[in-house]
């Protein structure tokens, strides 16, 4: 839960959540005109700055927006909202700026972006794992770009949690390709596998770095598409995300996944995973 009276950045100002306000007119709230960032932060210290700023400029650059920020405001911006050593994440959101009326295409005279950023906690993942659902994906051609244009994710997810399930796997013209808000890896035979970073997902930096720790413990690993039956004969499912880091889904559509319990594999993954995060942890900045 977010406090009310918690600090947050907007378009230059810290300044308390509940005086934080943004124009009707913002592009962000007619058009859903922007795009997000989601940052796992352990011990007081970001997870992977530099690759969420880098994937932050590769979405703005997407939907043809320039930086607001060099990397070094938006470092000055997380050490002053990050307060204590909880597992938090930091929230950044970059709009199109607040433009003179509501037309679709870019305002002629370009206006300032809206910049905003807040920390929120993370909430330990269920290690008894959770149930998902498999729906078809109605999302659009550019899920490689961390829109907040989220409305397709939104409804999907929640199509998950209306049949009591805790994520949607999304398939794609007969092959599973990443949860409703997470990245999605199997393990079949024992070996784990993950769909290669196309336009279709999102390019996730929790599932860069499970797709590294595998290969530097040389657990076997094949970045290559899934297809619908493999992932329902997979021995282990496991979803990734900033706020879910690797989460095992243990009942699909309904069925148990392999024995209806997190695997081996992700036990080992997790372990490493989680040795990864203490290092952050015990290394203040
Ligand atoms: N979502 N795929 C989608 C569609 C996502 O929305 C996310 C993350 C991921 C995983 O990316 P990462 O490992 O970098 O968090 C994959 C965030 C957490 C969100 O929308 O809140």
């Amino acid at each position: 839960m977010s406090d009310n009276n918690q600090i947050v950045y907007l378009n230059g100002e810290y300044l308390p959540l509940h005086q934080a306000k943004v124009s009707v007119l913002d592009r962000g709230f007619l058009f859903g005109d922007g795009v997000y960032e989601v940052i796992p932060v352990y011990g007081g210290r970001p997870l992977r700055l530099e690759e969420h700023l880098t994937r932050l400029e590769n979405s703005l650059s997407g939907i043809r927006m320039q930086p607001p920020l060099a990397w070094d405001d938006w470092k000055s911006i997380l050490d002053k909202l990050i307060v204590g050593t909880e597992d938090q994440s930091v929230y950044l959101q970059v709009t199109r700026g607040v433009a003179p009326k509501r037309d679709h295409a870019f305002p002629k005279t370009p206006v300032a972006p809206t910049v905003f950023a807040m920390c929120t906690p993370i909430a330990p993942i269920p290690a008894s794992g959770v149930s998902a659902f498999s729906v078809d994906d109605i999302r659009w051609k550019w899920c490689h770009i961390k829109a907040i244009t989220l409305l397709a994710n939104i409804l999907l997810r929640q199509m998950a949690v209306d049949e009591g399930c805790a994520e949607a796997i999304l398939i794609k013209d007969g092959y599973a390709i990443e949860g409703a808000a997470s990245n999605l890896f199997v393990v079949l035979n024992g070996t784990i596998i993950t769909p290669p970073k196309t336009n279709d997902i999102l390019p996730g930096i929790t599932r860069d770095l499970v797709v590294e720790i595998a290969r530097e413990n040389a657990l076997p690993l094949e970045e290559r598409d899934i297809r619908n039956e493999e992932l329902h004969q997979a021995e282990e499912v496991w979803v990734t995300s900033a706020m879910r880091e690797i989460l095992p889904i243990v009942q699909l559509d309904g069925q148990p996944v392999g024995n209806g319990r997190p695997g081996a594999v992700w036990d080992r993954m997790n372990e490493l995973y989680q040795h990864h995060k203490a290092l952050l942890r015990n290394n203040p900045a």
